[in-house]
């Protein structure tokens, strides 16, 4: 593969094509399946997610198995458990097999460095999945959201929800000040970072001007983290700002949540001093998200979640299988961005796609027109 990838850069991969010198076929060593000329029922595709307790990440596993069958390639699905080892070793074993690609979506982004380097020893080329792998030269393309952007479509949400802006994004000269509460992801999640830095450089002038006040004074991301995106460490945080925040009576207008896991655990420690079934209309705060999970998805319906931010991971699964394509056929795959993701050793080649608010009057639009979610589901707000 990284032969083939300068021979591309030189020009001669066209010419390599036309007279079929593909290299070896699969099989005979681990990788050699993606010089180009094997059959594509005999390569294997590994594919490493990093648990099952949150909707998204089943759905991604899913969707990108099929695709990956559906083009004729066979596929080994691992899901990790969110356990570090367990991941490493799963992907050890998808090396040991043969696989002819990885695609890969990190638990922690930095502890994958000696599995990448057996990959690139073996010839294998690596996708990284929605999240970016880091430490590691052996990233040969990354397919994600535009992170950044969903960060600023938190808060862009959040200000909404507080009436500071309106619903189309004009500043409606709403002054507040307004008490809001930070949460960011796990600190090891390359995505937790730019999530983060969308949100703050979006909140940041309204903060300097007094229209938001963090009234814990919690306003690093090493304060706001989660570690593992769990949704009980978050309601477990926000049950102590309560307790020392907010006991006195303060009132809690917002909190920026970046994933609707942790913003179900917020809900519940707000509601714990709300009562159960408290909406926005009662007194809740605006809580914003991420993911469009299908519970949340009900409790933004019921007015008791602010927002959610859809990432058609439908989308992402067939983009993740155009590139694995393009890659064992020998060819480039086609970047969108060639700046933004730098793992710390080099800019990985990515293709962004891009994500939306859901707001109570999108849901129809966005979830239900799509297929991704059925207006029953909607209602029930279990999964089918
Ligand atoms: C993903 C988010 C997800 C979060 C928790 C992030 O890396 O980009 O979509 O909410 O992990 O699973």
């Amino acid at each position: 593969m990284k032969k083939k990838y300068a021979l591309a850069a030189l020009g001669l991969a066209g010419a390599l094509a036309l007279t079929g010198c593909g290299g070896g076929g699969a099989g005979s060593t681990p990788g050699a399946g993606s010089e180009g000329s094997a059959d594509k029922g005999d390569m294997l595709i590994g594919v490493s997610m990093p648990t099952q307790t949150s909707e998204r990440w089943i759905a991604d596993g899913e969707a990108v198995e099929k695709g990956l069958e559906d083009a004729g390639y066979q596929v080994e699905l691992q899901y990790a458990g969110d356990d570090i080892p367990t991941q490493g070793q799963q992907i050890d074993q998808m090396i040991t097999k043969g696989a002819d690609l990885l695609i890969i979506a990190a638990i922690d982004g930095t502890a994958l460095s000696s599995q990448l380097d057996a990959a690139a020893a073996a010839n294998i080329p690596v996708i990284s999945y929605d999240r970016l792998i880091r430490d590691s030269e052996h990233v040969d393309f990354y397919v994600t959201f535009d992170n950044y952007k969903v960060g600023v479509q938190q808060a862009t949400s959040l200000l909404t929800g507080l009436g500071v802006l309106d619903a189309d994004g004009k500043e409606t000269g709403e002054k507040g000040p307004f008490n809001v509460e930070l949460f960011a992801g796990s600190l090891d999640d390359n995505n937790a970072h730019f999530f983060w830095q969308g949100a703050i450089d979006t909140l940041k002038p309204y903060m300097d001007e007094g229209v938001i006040a963090v009234p814990s004074g919690q306003t690093e991301i090493e304060q706001a983290a989660i570690l593992r995106w769990q949704q009980e460490t978050a309601q477990k945080r926000m049950e102590d700002l309560l307790t020392s925040t907010y006991g006195n009576g303060t009132k809690l207008d917002g909190v920026l949540s970046p994933y609707d896991g942790l913003s179900r655990g917020i809900i519940t420690a707000l509601q714990g001093t709300g009562g159960l079934g408290a909406s926005i209309a009662d007194g809740l705060p605006v809580v914003s998200g991420q993911d469009a999970e299908i519970a949340s998805v009900t409790l933004i319906d019921q007015g008791v979640q602010f927002a959610s931010i859809f990432k058609d991971t439908r989308k992402l699964a067939e983009q993740s299988v155009i590139v694995a394509e393009s890659m064992l056929d020998g060819d480039e795959p086609e970047a969108n961005d060639t700046e933004t993701y730098d793992n710390g050793v080099k800019v990985v080649p990515s293709h962004l796609l891009q994500s939306d608010i859901v707001y109570a009057d999108s849901i129809t639009s966005l979830l239900v027109d799509s297929g991704y979610w059925t207006q029953a589901e909607v209602e029930s707000g279990v999964a089918e």
